[in-house]
């Protein structure tokens, strides 16, 4: 069976954009491959969390993975700090990838661009890590959103040539981008990421978030003055993005979408939208609500570790042997 591995970073509550583009594929995939999904703790302090915050942001990870259907019978699911190789091949990663290289990253060079204080060597560095995490367990396939394909690119440039120089030591992994719904767009602008660093929380939709808020926020969703329900990401943004959403949870076409709403006001599509996301929020937030508070998330994370690091230690053994830090 081929292994995949992928993994989200709780820096706040995990959205429709991070269940869509990710959480929800790794839920279908768990069939067909061997899977490993952790929660990138480390990544999260790459900017500053209030700590109490984040110890939440990531229980509340755990129990919406469980919550939306991840299987720890058929999954491995663990809190990277937990395997603690994952910070030790991180570092042998940033030896290991150039400074053009990380400089070359488009969301670093966002941030800067964007002027944004105090970014910090971690931030920078982050896709060494991840090439880390994702070599460690010899992964196959990478799913994963839009944004993050460029670092699964990275992360084979340098499995490479690693193993140009020292030998075969790493698989080489795969990204893998789903057709429908690998960028979900802000609901307030469409031109952007939905994303958890969003200013306002009114362009995105967050999995725990109360229901009548989140039909509040498709309701007030960006829209245009065409009014017609087609796919047109360029002067359709916003009823383009609205469309994905649908698609992806309900598996429709967008021609039969457009051919559903022909001649339908905005008003009533959105409706639709909002009836199909809540409902859908609805039963993960049941399955949350009985999750949360017994024990499983322990346990679930007490196995999750015992497996990954039994890999994990002699993935690292091997490739500091390889790099010749051991004295034999
Ligand atoms: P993170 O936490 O930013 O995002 C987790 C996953 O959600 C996807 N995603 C989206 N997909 C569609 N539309 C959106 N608006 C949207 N926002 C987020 C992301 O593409 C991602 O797949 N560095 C990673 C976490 C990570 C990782 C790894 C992933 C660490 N090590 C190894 C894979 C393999 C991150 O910050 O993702």
């Amino acid at each position: 069976m081929k292994r995949m591995l992928s993994g989200i970073k709780p820096t706040g509550q995990l959205t429709l954009g991070n269940y869509i583009g990710a959480l929800r594929n790794f839920v279908k995939y768990q069939d067909d491959y061997e899977m490993f999904v952790f929660i990138a703790n480390l990544h999260c302090i790459t900017v500053y969390n209030e700590p109490e915050e984040l110890r939440k942001n990531l229980k509340d990870c755990v129990a919406l993975y469980l919550a939306c259907g991840l299987d720890p019978k058929r999954s491995c699911i663990f809190l990277q700090s937990d395997v603690m190789e994952h910070a030790q091949l991180g570092f042998i990663m940033c030896c290991n990838t150039y400074l053009g290289e990380l400089n070359r990253m488009t969301q670093f060079k966002d941030k800067q661009a964007k002027g944004e204080q105090g970014l910090t060597g971690g931030i920078y560095t982050y896709p060494a890590l991840m090439s880390a995490d994702i070599l460690m367990y010899d992964a196959d396939y990478v799913p994963v959103g839009e944004d993050q394909k460029q670092h699964v690119e990275l992360c084979r440039d340098t499995a490479i040539r690693f193993n140009n120089r020292y030998g075969k030591s790493f698989n080489i992994p795969e990204p893998v981008v789903a057709k429908v719904g690998a960028k979900i767009m802000s609901l307030s602008d469409p031109t952007k990421k939905m994303s958890k660093s969003e200013q306002t929380n009114k362009g995105c939709i967050y999995l725990l978030d109360d229901l009548k808020s989140v039909r509040k926020k498709i309701m007030a969703a960006k829209t245009d003055d065409i009014a017609k329900v087609q796919y047109d990401p360029q002067q359709q943004p916003g009823i383009s993005n609205l469309m994905t959403i649908i698609s992806a949870l309900t598996n429709q076409s967008f021609d039969d979408i457009t051919k559903n709403f022909e001649g339908k006001g905005y008003g009533e599509f959105k409706k639709y939208v909002a009836d199909i996301v809540c409902e859908e929020l609805a039963m993960i937030q049941e399955r949350y609500a009985e999750i949360i508070n017994n024990n499983v998330i322990k346990e679930v994370l007490a196995e999750g570790k015992a497996r990954a690091e039994k890999i994990a230690s002699k993935k690292l053994d091997q490739i500091q042997r390889t790099i010749g830090i051991e004295i034999k």
